[in-house]
């Protein structure tokens, strides 16, 4: 159940309740790929950075170890030892950013593993079979992502039958969630938003799919390298067409300024790569902008990453000895740094729901904005 306390504008501040817990949104889910952080993050780590739900991938996990392994260890849950919710991707982004050769037809897309090369076939109801065994709080719709500068007549097609694998989705979902072994019978299934560019392509996808009563609905095929000016004025022109009484979710977005900007045209869920990404790299995030660990300025420098950061790292140790361990190669740079970052995307989520909730989402968002551009201190 998603029900809306307060609107700031278009800025939606909700909660979303599941099985597994209730979601306060605007929320930035932590990416746990292949049901784990990475940077040697535990999910004992993520209950103390705040992070409300977190996010596994169906390719990956099918691939390796198995869904029938997850499911035989009770689900993605008990085998990470996760209890609050978890959203899987549906592995349709993931065949066509990782797999060499691929082929996709009306009933689904053939592909090879990235791991071994083996060939795999993943349609929209192995997708949600596999999403099943995995029993994760929510279901993606298996889509494809058109590329970025692809022709809209090719767009067009694969919109069109993005759709119809969506009701095969829809259905499947139905079916797995009333069979009498299932992990967990109310599985939810969010929808994908597609059309590249092309608004209209978008508007009339949007309209379509929000007639078919999901739980919630992605706006995909963003961020795949177009403009942010582009990714902002698809959101203007689609998020006012999905509905606005239920999740809205933005697939892999963003930087910091991207989803401060999202939030006000109506988005609610994110997930990215960024903090855990740059964080394996020494690049850390503070209110004035991000900071390069590596750089010998930090070299003496006794300062926090950030002042006044409740992190694990900022409650302890200096800039100057992480610097000193991502130079040395230890395990334990790279995961404060992680740690640190997702604990500044969590808290961003935390301030943009208190201002929302003030109703002045838009003088906060101005001020971050601002901050986050003042440059390297
Ligand atoms: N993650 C980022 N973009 C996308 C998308 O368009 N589709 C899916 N399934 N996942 C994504
Ligand atoms: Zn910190």
């Amino acid at each position: 159940m998603y029900q809306i306390i307060t609107e700031d504008g278009r800025a939606k501040r909700a909660v979303f309740e599941t099985v597994h817990g209730t979601v306060q949104t605007p929320v930035f889910m932590n990416v746990g790929t292949a049901a784990a952080i990475k940077g040697a993050v535990a999910t004992t780590d993520l209950q103390q950075i705040g992070t409300q739900i977190e996010l596994s991938n169906t390719y990956h996990l099918h691939v390796r170890p198995g869904d029938q392994v997850v499911r035989q260890l009770g689900g993605l849950h008990r085998f990470m030892v996760w209890d609050k919710p978890i959203l899987t991707d549906s592995g349709g982004f993931q065949v066509f950013s990782l797999s060499g050769l691929r082929r996709i037809k009306e009933e689904g897309v053939y592909f090879q593993s990235h791991v071994d090369g083996r060939k795999i076939f993943m349609g929209p109801e192995e997708s949600m079979q596999i999403q099943s065994n995995l029993a994760s709080t929510i279901a993606m719709a298996f889509d494809e992502c058109p590329s970025s500068v692809a022709e809209r007549s090719y767009i067009e097609n694969s919109v069109a039958r993005t759709t119809r694998w969506l009701v095969r989705c829809k259905e499947e979902m139905a079916r797995l969630n009333s069979l009498p072994d299932t992990i967990n019978p109310r599985q939810m299934l969010f929808g994908i938003n597609q059309g590249g560019v092309c608004e209209d392509i978008r508007i009339a996808h949007a309209q379509e799919i929000s007639g078919l009563d999901l739980d919630g609905y992605a706006v995909g095929g963003l961020a795949v390298g177009e403009s942010h000016e582009e990714m902002y004025q698809v959101l203007d022109a689609v998020v006012p067409h999905l509905p606005r009484n239920k999740p809205t979710y933005l697939m892999g977005v963003g930087t910091p300024a991207n989803i401060l900007e999202a939030v006000d045209r109506g988005v609610d869920f994110f997930d990215c790569v960024y903090p855990s990404r740059n964080g394996r790299h020494g690049h850390v995030y503070t209110a004035f902008g991000k900071l390069n660990l590596f750089n010998a300025r930090y070299e003496l420098d006794p300062r926090p990453i950030e002042e006044g950061c409740g992190c694990p790292a900022c409650r302890n140790y200096s800039r100057a000895y992480i610097r000193h361990l991502l130079k040395a190669k230890e395990m334990l740079g790279m995961r404060l740094c992680v740690l640190h970052n997702l604990y500044f995307y969590n808290h961003l989520m935390e301030e943009i729901r208190e201002a929302i909730e003030q109703r002045r989402y838009g003088e906060y968002k101005k001020q971050k904005l601002a901050g986050l551009l003042s440059g390297e201190q």
